[in-house]
């Protein structure tokens, strides 16, 4: 089995650093590559702050925290992942993208290195596609914050040889992560799940069935769950929501898919949760104040 050392991630952005982190906080030496260097020092920034307050709330000593640090290479290009032996592409959710990077990262990498996707839904076989190994490619999906969250969902696609499956278990044990296997199939697991809640939400609230808190609380004190769908969106992302939403539509061809109307003018006014400001709630002030 490949021994893996380093770990090249693409993209910096929420889940590429957390990516990041996790795996330098489990000693592998990590390159964070995005498409110029400010941004994967920002990333690197962002990851420092977390590790920080890991320290202040006496999670782990200054030590371990400068050590993590130490071992992530901010990068501006592509070329320094030539020397991992894995890499986990941790970039936009759009398949046009994800192929780009493909085509290009997989040239530079040696003849044993694993080529993984933390894609939430697209189909691992099809991005195998422009993989320099279809047997080295697979699905490594993390979850949101990627510190807290305990799963890895392992995504094999049609070619992943068992090799690479047992790798990638190995690798996510080293990070304490619990895994998941799942085959190759719209949305994969937890988002096949998941993704129509969260829709459903958005259905219900723009037929008036609840306003934005009270979906959230029926939903969080009802069900038991640390968030509320409509806060969750706005969390995840509702570009990325979308995105998913649409790959589940487009993938099985099932109406009951469908992204919900005001899921997609929320999109189209640029209001995509936290990441901008505005969602379902409003992040200007101190606390979160819901919009409808
Ligand atoms: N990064 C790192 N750590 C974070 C964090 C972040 N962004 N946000 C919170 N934490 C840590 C806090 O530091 C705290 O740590 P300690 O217990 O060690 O002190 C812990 O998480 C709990 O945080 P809080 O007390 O501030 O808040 P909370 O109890 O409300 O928990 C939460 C926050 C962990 C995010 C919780 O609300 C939760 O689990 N929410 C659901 C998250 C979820 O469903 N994620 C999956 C999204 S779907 C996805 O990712 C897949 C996809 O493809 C779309």
């Amino acid at each position: 089995m490949i021994d893996i050392r380093t770990v090249g991630v693409i993209g910096a952005g929420q889940m590429g650093a957390g990516i990041a982190q996790v795996a330098a906080q489990a000693g592998y030496d990590v390159i964070l590559s995005d498409i110029d260097l400010p941004r994967a020092e920002k990333g690197l920034a962002g990851i420092a702050k977390l590790l920080n307050r890991a320290v202040e709330k006496e999670k782990i000593t200054q030590a371990d925290a400068d050590a993590a640090l130490a071992r992530i290479t901010p990068a501006g290009d592509i070329a320094p992942l030539a020397k991992a032996q894995l890499v986990i592409e941790a970039a936009t959710e759009r398949e046009e993208i994800k192929r780009n990077i493909f085509s290009k990262v997989g040239p530079l990498l040696t003849d044993d290195a694993i080529l993984a996707t933390n894609t939430s839904s697209i189909p691992i076989t099809r991005l195998a596609q422009v993989a320099p190994d279809a047997g080295r490619f697979v699905g490594v999906h993390f979850f949101n914050p990627v510190p807290v969250m305990g799963l890895v969902e392992l995504i094999r696609g049609l070619a992943t040889t068992p090799e690479t499956v047992s790798a990638m278990e190995a690798f996510a044990q080293t990070l304490d992560k619990q895994v998941v296997h799942a085959f190759d199939s719209p949305g994969f697991i937890v988002n096949r799940i998941l993704l129509p809640m969260i829709n459903e939400a958005i259905f219900a609230l723009g037929e008036g069935v609840g306003s934005v808190v009270d979906i959230d609380t029926g939903i969080k004190l009802g069900l038991n769950h640390p968030m509320g769908p409509l806060t969750l969106a706005d969390f995840v992302g509702l570009d990325t929501v979308l995105e998913i939403t649409k790959i589940l539509q487009d993938t099985t061809g099932d109406p009951k898919y469908r992204p919900a109307p005001l899921l997609v003018k929320y999109v189209e006014a640029g209001w995509y949760g936290r990441k901008t400001g505005r969602g379902f709630y409003d992040y200007s002030g101190p606390e979160p104040v819901a919009t409808r």
